[in-house]
């Protein structure tokens, strides 16, 4: 496992309970699927050799590793994806529902620090960067170190999306969040998870705090200063954005 020095705030019980967070965002698959439905499997335009390659950051349970492992092979080609996460619990997590859901694929999980593969990999190497909902929980200065390495990692013309939370700012954050932490209390309260409650409402707190939130428009300026173009963050609802970007 390559370990290096991101700050892992995805906590024991959150992730051993990760599964129950689709009951505080209603629309949480859904949002993994647009991003999915997004990505031009057949690698079209690229003039690297080989099958397609997708790189996924931050496994997780493995809910969009699944549902890019379906859409690979829908579009019957000859690709691979690679699948890393720092925890490799979470990777044996994925492993498993990968291969309850999807029979035959092509998925190679790593447990690994997401910079510390970037920085291995040969630029190009990828037509696709692909991830959700982890890239929030970097601190800002990782997160724009790993933001640098998926444009060096990516061929040209290559696609980097990620469904993840990006913040309005201003009164709009504070509303949205607001209104997120209902959605959590509404979720958990009922079903008696009052302590994961609680942890989730820090945790959610702590993504808005100036060392983790990602705002919306500071994202779009930093992606086209390091050399994307058509970066797009869209549509937003409360704290989601479906971000896509592509290597010019
Ligand atoms: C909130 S989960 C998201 C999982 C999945 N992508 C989803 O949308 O359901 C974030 C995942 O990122 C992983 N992670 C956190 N920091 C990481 C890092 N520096 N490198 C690689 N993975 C990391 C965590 O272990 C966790 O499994």
């Amino acid at each position: 496992m390559k370990t290096k020095r991101s700050d892992h705030r995805y906590t024991e019980d959150i992730a051993r309970e990760y599964e129950l967070i689709t009951l505080a965002y209603p629309d949480f698959e859904a949002f993994q699927e647009r991003m999915v439905e997004g990505i031009d499997f057949s690698g079209a335009g690229s003039e690297r050799e080989g099958p397609f390659r997708l790189l996924e950051i931050g496994t997780g349970d493995g809910f969009a590793t699944v549902k890019l492992a379906r859409a690979l092979n829908r579009a019957q080609v000859s690709g691979v994806i690679t699948s890393i996460d720092i925890d490799s619990r979470m990777i044996e997590k994925a492993q498993e529902l990968l291969d309850e859901h999807v029979g035959n694929h092509h998925v190679h999980f790593l447990a690994s620090d997401a910079l510390a593969y970037l920085q291995d990999e040969p630029e190009g190497s990828f037509d696709v960067v692909a991830t959700s909902f982890t890239l929030h929980n970097f601190d800002n200065a990782y997160r724009r170190e790993v933001e640098t390495q998926i444009h060096r990692v990516l061929r040209t013309g290559g696609l980097y999306t990620n469904a993840d939370k990006y913040a309005p700012e201003g009164q709009e954050q504070f509303d949205a969040l607001a209104h997120h932490v209902d959605e959590f209390f509404t979720a958990f309260l009922s079903r008696g998870k009052t302590e994961l409650l609680r942890k989730w409402v820090i945790h959610n707190i702590s993504d808005q705090s100036p060392r983790h939130v990602m705002f919306v428009e500071e994202t779009i300026t930093r992606l086209k200063e390091l050399g994307f173009r058509k970066v797009a963050i869209d549509p937003r609802q409360n704290l989601q954005g479906l971000l896509r970007a592509f290597k010019g």
